[in-house]
């Protein structure tokens, strides 16, 4: 009896959890990718998409639903879905698995052979770093994350292509915010219904792609830009366009509180996870820091001799 209230009790805590197991979703992150779809449909029209930093799969699970499973045996044949991760996951109908670090510019070329050529209409990126508890190391880590999956999107976007990125709403933003407008016209961050309000993660979605002229794709970790935003703006597209201090932020109407408990009724019954991950998230790394801590701690310095004035 007890175990099994304590098998319900995340199911009780968080409403999107269950679903995502009611539903068939590896991850209650599904819910995320769904939510942007339906506020922006983004998903409309798709046969090309690159899912970063994808495992366990919830959102290419989403893509497979929406852009491979409705479409004919012939019309399938034109779907090209990639999923790239450190981590191995399961496989999905519809779906290529790289796993590769999406910091490294051999990734990006590989996308692009996978693709066959063509260029992708959408790349959406959910990645997060093992967090260490120190926030201002986990907000960077993260950051880093998405100028990368950034830079990957200048090589394998389409003009007018869509991105969606998972940002961590932090000091560094701002700096985010600026390389986004350079290659997007519409830049705006959106909180899903299923990303906790307690929780500092939002997405930045950028629609209308369009690369600047004569701009060549790299690496924006390694090669910093902090030009003038007035003239990398005039550089888009070859138009005039001024660049926008503030990003509108968009939430998803929800009905349900993913900060809330939730009473189970008489019909609950509990559900297993759809699909455990192959590996936990960093095993070498969690076995080899296992007695180490990277938290924080201030040093306080004593001074023996009094200071000189
Ligand atoms: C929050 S999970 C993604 C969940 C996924 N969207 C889903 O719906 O199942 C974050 C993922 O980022 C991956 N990741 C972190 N750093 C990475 C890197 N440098 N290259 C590729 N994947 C990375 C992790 O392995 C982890 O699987």
């Amino acid at each position: 009896m007890c175990k099994k209230m304590g098998r319900s009790s995340k199911d009780k805590r968080d409403i999107y959890y269950r679903l995502a197991k009611e539903e068939g979703w590896r991850a209650r992150s599904a819910f995320k990718l769904l939510h942007a779809e339906e506020t922006f449909g983004i998903l409309k029209g798709v046969t090309r998409a690159v899912d970063l930093c994808a495992a366990p799969g919830g959102w290419s699970q989403v893509l497979s639903k929406y852009l491979y499973e409705p479409r004919s045996a012939e019309d399938r044949k034109q779907v090209k879905i990639i999923a790239v991760d450190l981590q191995g996951m399961a496989p999905i109908e519809g779906v290529t698995q790289l796993r590769a670090d999406i910091t490294k510019e051999e990734t990006a070329k590989a996308i692009i052979e996978y693709i066959g050529g063509q260029k992708a209409q959408l790349l959406v990126s959910d990645g997060a770093p093992d967090t260490t508890g120190n926030h201002d190391l986990d907000e960077y880590m993260q950051g880093q994350l998405l100028l990368s999956a950034l830079s990957i999107a200048t090589y394998v976007l389409e003009e007018n292509g869509s991105f969606v990125s998972k940002i961590f709403r932090a000091g560094n933003t701002g700096y985010i915010f600026k390389q986004m407008q350079r290659f997007f016209k519409d830049v705006c961050v959106f909180k899903p219904g299923a990303s906790r309000n307690s929780s500092i993660e939002a997405f930045v979605v950028g629609r209308q792609f369009c690369l600047p002229s004569n701009y060549v794709p790299c690496n924006l970790i390694t090669a910093w830009i902090d030009e003038d935003p007035q003239t990398w703006m005039v550089q888009k597209c070859g138009k005039v366009a001024k660049p926008k201090l503030r990003v509108p932020f968009v939430a998803y109407k929800d009905v349900l509180d993913a900060d809330r408990s939730y009473e189970l009724d008489e019909n609950y019954r509990y559900n297993e996870v759809v699909q455990k991950p192959l590996t936990a998230a960093y095993q070498d790394v969690l076995q080899k820091t296992k007695n180490v801590s990277i938290r924080y701690k201030p040093i306080v310095i004593h001074h023996t001799e009094p200071l000189e004035s």
